[in-house]
């Protein structure tokens, strides 16, 4: 198979920040141009831990405001809904048989999300991984650009995949590559370098939103912390303690797409107040017109619902034709 078929996918809760764009979006739209794309609203993934009805609905109109917002095309890409395409879940369930309850139980994010008290966990938010590679295969996608907070969920879809082409049939799935941002992969909240920027932090000052208007970005990278040493090319070196400072400069250089050797070349010695006026301006750059945009599409949510319309009916194709497949080799009768 030659194709290049990218898959990837978005939880609707709450509004998208600076880590899911560096994660991820910026590299959606970078497959764009040579990949035949397919960008998902993770719904059933989002359910997974308890959500209020209305505040999910917003959050899907939300989230594909995102996408359009952040320079995702509707008419290159397929942009879609988990729960519109029936397949989903179907899929899902066949690969729960193929999956060993051994591979599951070494998934970190469901240890970090379960907490303290796995036993109240929904059972939903433990086989998370499994619908994961639903979405994935369903498509026969060749490659999912991530954060890399998602590389350990990739490694399982690879098992799975090839453990059913190893049981039924050779070569049925395609086996996916992680395409994973080698400078910031993981982008740390602004007040505590050792957690990831997160929807979920309760603070928000921990993060940028990209619905963030230029005043709060301004006075979110004011408060960010950092330390009372200069900047200089020691932030990097193996014994260095200074996260913070670490952050900042991987989601300058980001933003400038160059690399983090060349900005501490360009502020050597020099303190942060310099650097974060710098970095308050570049973050302004980029965000306001993905805030301006969001705003935009939000308002007109019949242009939304045509995009998700399209894209759902054109996402059910292929992965009716995948769960089809998978019925045959498996023996089910249709
Ligand atoms: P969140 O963890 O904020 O709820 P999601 O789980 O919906 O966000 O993540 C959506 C995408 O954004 C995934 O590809 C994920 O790897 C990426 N992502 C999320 N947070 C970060 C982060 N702090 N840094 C880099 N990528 C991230
Ligand atoms: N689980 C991913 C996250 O929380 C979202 C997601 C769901 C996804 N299905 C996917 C990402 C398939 C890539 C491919 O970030």
């Amino acid at each position: 198979m030659s194709y290049k078929r990218v898959l990837s996918g978005i939880q609707p809760t709450g509004n998208l920040h600076l880590g899911n764009y560096l994660g991820a979006i910026k590299n959606f739209i970078a497959m764009q141009k040579n990949y035949e794309c397919f960008y998902m609203l993770a719904d059933l993934h989002a359910i997974t831990v308890k959500v209020n009805p209305k505040d999910l609905k917003e959050s899907i109109f939300n989230t594909a405001a995102t996408f359009l917002a952040s320079g995702l095309d509707s008419k290159k890409n397929t942009i879609f809904v988990q729960s519109s395409v029936r397949a989903h879940s179907e899929i899902s369930w066949i690969l729960n048989c193929i999956a060993r309850v051994g591979w599951l139980n070494r998934m970190t994010q469901f240890k970090e999300k379960a907490g303290s008290n796995k036993e109240k966990a929904s059972v939903g938010l433990y086989t998370y991984p499994i619908l994961m590679a639903a979405d994935i295969l369903a498509y026969k996608a060749s490659h999912v650009p991530v954060g890399d907070d998602q590389k350990q969920h990739l490694e399982l879809c690879r098992d799975i995949a090839i453990k059913f082409n190893n049981d039924y049939e050779k070569d049925f799935f395609k086996i996916p590559e992680s395409i994973i941002p080698k400078s910031v992969s993981r982008v740390m909240s602004l007040r505590d370098a050792k957690r990831k920027m997160s929807k979920s932090d309760e603070s928000d000052i921990s993060r940028i939103n990209l619905t963030d208007t230029k005043d709060q970005i301004s006075q979110k990278i004011k408060k960010a912390k950092t330390d009372n040493e200069p900047i200089n090319e020691n932030i990097f070196s193996n014994h260095s303690k200074r996260l913070e400072a670490q952050n900042l400069i991987k989601i300058f250089a980001s933003l400038r797409c160059v690399t983090e050797e060349s900005i501490l070349k360009e502020f050597d010695g020099k303190s942060f107040s310099d650097f974060k006026k710098q970095l308050t301006e570049i973050l302004i750059n980029v965000i306001s017109p993905i805030s301006d945009k969001i705003n935009y599409y939000k308002k007109d949510k019949q242009q939304l619902l045509e995009v998700l319309v399209k894209g759902n009916s054109k996402a059910s194709e292929i992965a009716d034709k995948t769960i089809d497949d998978i019925k045959k080799i498996i023996g089910l009768v249709q």
